[in-house]
């Protein structure tokens, strides 16, 4: 089981600045309670270790066939899957087939790059949306559509749904067309999504065992509804990030990684905390971070400037690479230290330093230790952040499930673009238009 660190967010270690630990536990108790009512049904996300995984597993095997294994998806529909490629296959294009693009954008060049780079012929392309209605996902995939009939290409032998099981603009194709498709389970969110099919068909595309994913996520869904708290560290870490925000006015989380294959994992926590509970005029601004790199870079600001972040650390005990730094040059100094040492100890020990350099002044900061990085514990993380989460809204008092924010946006973009029934949305972009020329 992956480990929580807290000391350095509590008055005993850094004073004034802290929480206090009864009142830790106190919030992390009711974070439980209000969990074991069950009031939201999209709380489904912590069956998904259970599911049957036979279909994902026989696309998978088909996927591993193809040159090229494309995702067209946006948010919580491609966030995951980018996760599960660069934490457990780093570098994967350059050494192993199918090699993968992930589209998660509307940008065209991206996609005209994509496109040169691939063998329509040799693809399998995977269309990812919850709703089947995402104006950035069905724009790429009518170009792609077009693309496969245009070749005379069978689209049910190029494309993959992976959707809603009742409702939406895929479903009907998928039956239309006969595409194989796989469900995202009615109650699931998009971002809460990555062990559905959502992250699990990349993984056995790449030649992951999706099982192993769902063996570290069971071991957090059997924890998160236990009372007693040593075994529910998830309720711990709510429970602190709520109060540094409501007590102490810390607004900021960053999420600080020391892996390169974690990088992305920062930025799908980023928008699980952000669209989760940002909402009411409550929650806390998510920054993805990474060490060492960003030591260089943000590192000044975290210890001088505002008080008002808490630096999330996610260490890694193993690196899977032992090759000891070389004894060389030992009469300069600056070179002759790190002789004999290995990188592995070179980036747990500025993790190390990071974190004491924040305690010495006084700076709140936690502590995600984990083993090491496979799929096993890829799930753990998963399933320990998206628990977390949950807590920390229930905490708040805010549905962690949904995004109305969004919504204006998605609207205005179909009023702009024509869409039937959103007249009155492109009469105000027209407005808004002509407004913003007189002052350019
Ligand atoms: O978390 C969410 O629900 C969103 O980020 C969605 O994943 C995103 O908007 C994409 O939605 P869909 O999967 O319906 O295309």
């Amino acid at each position: 089981m992956i480990k929580l660190d807290l000391s350095n967010v509590l008055t005993e270690v850094i004073g004034k600045k802290g929480l206090n630990f009864y009142e830790i536990e106190q919030n992390a108790k009711k974070a439980i309670t209000l969990l074991n009512e069950k009031k939201y049904s999209e709380l489904d996300f912590l069956n998904l270790p259970y599911q049957d995984l036979k279909k994902v597993k026989e696309i998978g095997e088909r996927a591993r066939e193809y040159e090229h294994f494309i995702i067209l998806g946006i948010g919580g529909s491609a966030l995951g899957p980018r996760v599960i490629l660069e934490s457990l296959s780093p570098f994967h294009n350059l050494t192993k087939k199918p090699k993968v693009f992930i589209y998660d954008n509307v940008d065209p060049t991206t996609l005209k790059h994509i496109i040169e780079i691939i063998d329509l012929k040799r693809t399998l392309i995977n269309v990812i949306s919850k709703s089947g209605s995402t104006s950035e996902t069905l724009a790429s995939f009518l170009i792609l559509w077009r693309m496969i009939r245009d070749k005379k290409l069978k689209v049910n032998e190029h494309f993959v749904f992976t959707t809603d099981p009742e409702k939406g603009n895929l479903k009907r194709l998928a039956e239309e067309y006969e595409i194989p498709a796989l469900e995202i389970p009615k109650n699931v969110v998009g971002r809460y999504s990555v062990l559905s099919p959502v992250g699990l068909l990349l993984a056995e595309a790449i030649g992951i065992k999706s099982e192993s994913i769902l063996e570290g996520a069971k071991e957090v869904s059997d924890r998160a509804f236990k009372e007693n708290l040593p075994e529910n560290p998830m309720a711990f870490l709510a429970s602190c990030l709520y109060l540094m925000d409501t007590l102490k006015e810390r607004k900021i989380v960053v999420f600080l990684p020391y892996s390169d294959r974690l990088k992305t994992l920062s930025e799908w926590f980023c928008q699980l905390w952000a669209e989760s509970l940002g909402k009411e005029g409550k929650g806390t601004t998510p920054y993805p971070s990474l060490g060492t790199t960003d030591q260089h870079s943000q590192l000044q600001l975290w210890m001088e400037g505002p008080e008002d972040k808490v630096i999330l650390f996610m260490a890694v005990e193993q690196h899977n690479f032992q090759e000891e730094i070389p004894e060389e040059f030992h009469d300069i100094e600056g070179l002759r230290f790190l002789g004999g040492h290995t990188l592995e100890e070179l980036i747990n020990t500025e993790q190390l330093a990071t974190e004491m350099a924040l305690w010495m002044n006084k700076k709140p900061n936690m502590k995600i230790i984990i083993p090491k990085i496979n799929p096993f514990i890829i799930g753990q993380i998963f399933q320990f952040l998206q628990v977390t989460t949950t807590m920390a809204g229930l905490l708040y008092g805010v549905n962690p499930f949904n995004q109305p924010g969004v919504e204006l946006g998605k609207r205005l973009t179909y009023g702009a673009m024509g869409k039937r029934g959103f007249e009155t949305e492109g009469e105000e972009v027209k407005n808004y238009l002509k407004k913003q020329k007189f002052y350019i």
